[in-house]
């Protein structure tokens, strides 16, 4: 799939992951539709990729479908004689990147908190992918992305409830996969490990491993750019962490064993 004159919307486009891929997609000729609440911090990725800032808090009911609204109606308006007007003034590619981490035993979690990254890292990737998809890449190709975490393949101690959003968003997108084989829009997972961002901060939890040591965002976003323009169904960055997936998944026993040993 051809970037360049794709609109996007990526939604967590005011900081890490997200804002580092709106830099690339920008520097490949996309027009981008940045999602985020922060909006200071929005406005300033918006300004520096000649992208468009919607301001949406994606843990409210209604957040998903506003932002949906808010960006079909961005798509359609500003389109300034780009590529994406003859295409049928659409968005072509929806990136679900916004996501909240928790760490901590569970019982300590409180039920607004373990609410909150459900429906940040999930429900919204869910309601926005299911209110999108028909609209997306109309007369041409269209994607779904989601950045999903190696939490969510092997799970982690300590990040039960993060790790459970992101194996149900891995899940949803497989299943999203069959579902839209043979259409004209295309379905890919994106799995990092751990990220140099302000995610581990904001969680108010440090990354406190000395390895695997944390890669850059811009690493996890060339990523999301390949898996677009080659199809990729699923990478992991870096891709060596494809080997304790593929364990976790052949020889969960072993997998237990090692990472008990190891951490
Ligand atoms: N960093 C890692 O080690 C790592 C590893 C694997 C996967 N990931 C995943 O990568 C994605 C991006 O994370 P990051 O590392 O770039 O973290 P980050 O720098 O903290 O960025 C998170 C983004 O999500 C947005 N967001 C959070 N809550 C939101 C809400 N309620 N409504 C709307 N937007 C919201 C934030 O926007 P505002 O601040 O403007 O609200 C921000 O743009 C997440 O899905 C995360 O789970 C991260």
């Amino acid at each position: 799939m051809r970037l360049s004159g794709a609109t996007v919307l990526l939604t967590g486009g005011s900081s890490g992951i997200g804002a580092a891929t709106a830099r690339m997609l920008a520097a490949a000729g996309a027009r981008i539709l940045l999602a985020g609440r922060n909006a200071a911090r929005l406005q300033a990725v918006a300004a520096e990729t000649g992208g468009i800032a919607l301001v949406a808090d994606l843990a409210v009911p209604d957040g998903p479908a506003k932002l949906a609204e808010a960006a079909i109606r961005a798509a359609a308006w500003d389109c300034g004689g780009c590529e994406a007007a003859a295409a049928g003034n659409g968005i072509d590619i929806l990136i679900n990147n916004a996501g909240v981490g928790w760490a901590g035993p569970l019982t300590e979690m409180s039920a607004a908190t373990v609410a909150q990254v459900i429906a940040v890292n999930l429900t919204a990737p869910i309601e926005l992918t299911r209110l999108l998809t028909p609209t997306l890449g109309a007369g041409g190709r269209g994607r779904v992305v989601f950045i999903s975490s190696i939490a969510g393949t092997t799970g982690v101690t300590h990040e039960a409830v993060y790790a459970a959003t992101k194996a149900g968003l891995g899940c949803f997108a497989e299943s999203l996969w069959y579902e839209l084989a043979g259409t004209d829009v295309g379905v890919s997972v994106v799995v990092p490990g751990a990220v140099d961002t302000p995610f581990f901060a904001r969680r108010g939890h440090p990354y406190g491993r000395t390895r695997p040591v944390p890669v850059s965002a811009q690493r996890v976003a060339r990523a999301v750019l390949i898996a677009i323009e080659r199809d990729q169904a699923m990478t992991f960055v870096p891709r060596w962490f494809g080997f304790p997936a593929w364990l976790h998944g052949a020889a969960p026993g072993t997998f237990r064993a090692l990472a008990a040993r190891f951490g």
